[in-house]
């Protein structure tokens, strides 16, 4: 009995994290974040602290429509601060998981550093930076597909956007979406430079298979670029996408922030993270690293109570 509590004690016991909660330095490459919304008090991204991450019965499973479909990428282009893939927001949509309705969803862009085994990603978890991260940008459908107009409203819960952590992996030509992906960026070097080619030829779902899309942090924040609008509900999944580490370091060595010729590649195309200001990050997990805390505090009572038991 006792041995059964001990083993039992000790699969609550809270994992330990190895990683510096601080995040690092960032880059001045990434221009001055300056306009408007900037320094307000819910600002993205953010390093998700796990051990203060709370319990939502809110968040169930998301509801995606046409990130199946492969006729659902209009253009990619270089938007001189990152890679911008439009998609037919007529055909694709995400609704469930605790959002406030249907939300129409317009295009992705990606975030990184300097390769593979660079820090790139926006949001950390615990002080760890991945090395990108993908943002799925979906609005309200009470807006007509009209981000301006969404943007135009104050409305925090006018856009949400879905984050996806890309992690390096030793397999070659992973996942297969990313090889299609990529294979168009020597086509749009310079800022400005668009390419429909990439119509037809791959689906959203292919470029994050692997997640588990039930398992995702919720908090309320902001776009991470100017003018930084505090209007987003931002899911942040937990698995990482697995991508090969060459493919991931195309970006940092094939795109440029203007053009070629000022040869600036884009590297290191994150904010850095802003203070929480009393935000608090939700997420399926019912069990906190204090719960758990708790829950071996109490095993270990139970165990001595057990034990003195015996005694009488
Ligand atoms: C924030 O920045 C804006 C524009 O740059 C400025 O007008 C405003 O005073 C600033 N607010 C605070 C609280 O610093
Ligand atoms: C869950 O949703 C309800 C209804 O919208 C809301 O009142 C409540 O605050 C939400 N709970 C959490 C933990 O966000
Ligand atoms: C892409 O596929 C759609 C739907 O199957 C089709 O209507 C369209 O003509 C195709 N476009 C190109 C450029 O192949
Ligand atoms: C998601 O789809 C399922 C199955 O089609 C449906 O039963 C459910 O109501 C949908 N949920 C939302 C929030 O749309
Ligand atoms: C990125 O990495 C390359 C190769 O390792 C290096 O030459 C370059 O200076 C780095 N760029 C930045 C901005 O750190
Ligand atoms: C989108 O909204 C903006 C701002 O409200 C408006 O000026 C613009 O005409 C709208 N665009 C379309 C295509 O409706
Ligand atoms: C796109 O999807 C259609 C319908 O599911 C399929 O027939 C076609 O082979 C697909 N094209 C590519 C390039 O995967
Ligand atoms: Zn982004």
């Amino acid at each position: 009995m006792i041995v059964l509590l001990v083993s039992f004690a000790a699969l609550l016991c809270p994992t330990i994290h190895s990683e510096d909660a601080s995040v690092g330095e960032y880059s001045t490459t990434w221009p001055k974040i300056a306009p408007q919304y900037c320094n307000r008090s819910n600002q993205s991204p953010i390093n998700i602290v796990t051990a203060s991450v709370q319990g939502n019965p809110n968040l169930t499973s998301f509801n995606f429509t046409g990130f199946d479909d492969n006729s659902t990428f209009r253009d990619i282009k270089n938007s001189g601060e990152s890679v911008v893939v439009n998609l037919d927001d007529e055909k694709m949509t995400v609704q469930g998981g605790g959002l406030p309705g249907l939300y129409n969803t317009v295009q992705f862009h990606l975030h990184w550093g300097n390769g593979s085994s660079s820090p790139g990603s926006d949001h950390t978890v615990d002080g760890k930076q991945y090395p990108m991260e993908l943002h799925i940008v979906n609005v309200h459908s009470k807006y007509n597909r009209n981000v301006s107009a969404a943007l135009a409203a104050e409305d925090s819960t006018a856009l949400a956007v879905l984050g996806f952590f890309i992690e390096g992996t030793d397999e070659v030509n992973k996942p297969k979406g990313w090889i299609t992906l990529t294979s168009f960026l020597t086509s749009i070097p310079n800022s400005g430079n668009t390419n429909t080619g990439i119509k037809n030829q791959t689906t959203l779902n292919s470029l994050i298979e692997g997640v588990d899309r039930t398992k995702y942090y919720r908090y309320q924040g902001s776009l991470t670029t100017p003018s930084c609008n505090e209007a987003v509900i931002w899911t942040v999944f937990k698995e990482p996408v697995k991508v090969s580490h060459d493919l991931i370091n195309r970006f940092s060595t094939t795109v440029f922030f203007k053009d070629e010729s000022a040869s600036v590649l884009n590297t290191n195309s994150f904010r850095g993270v802003q203070p929480l200001n009393g935000r608090v990050v939700t997420s399926q997990v019912v069990q906190t690293a204090a719960s758990s805390a708790a829950a071996f505090t109490l095993s270990v009572v139970t165990v001595l109570l057990m034990s003195s038991l015996c005694w009488l």
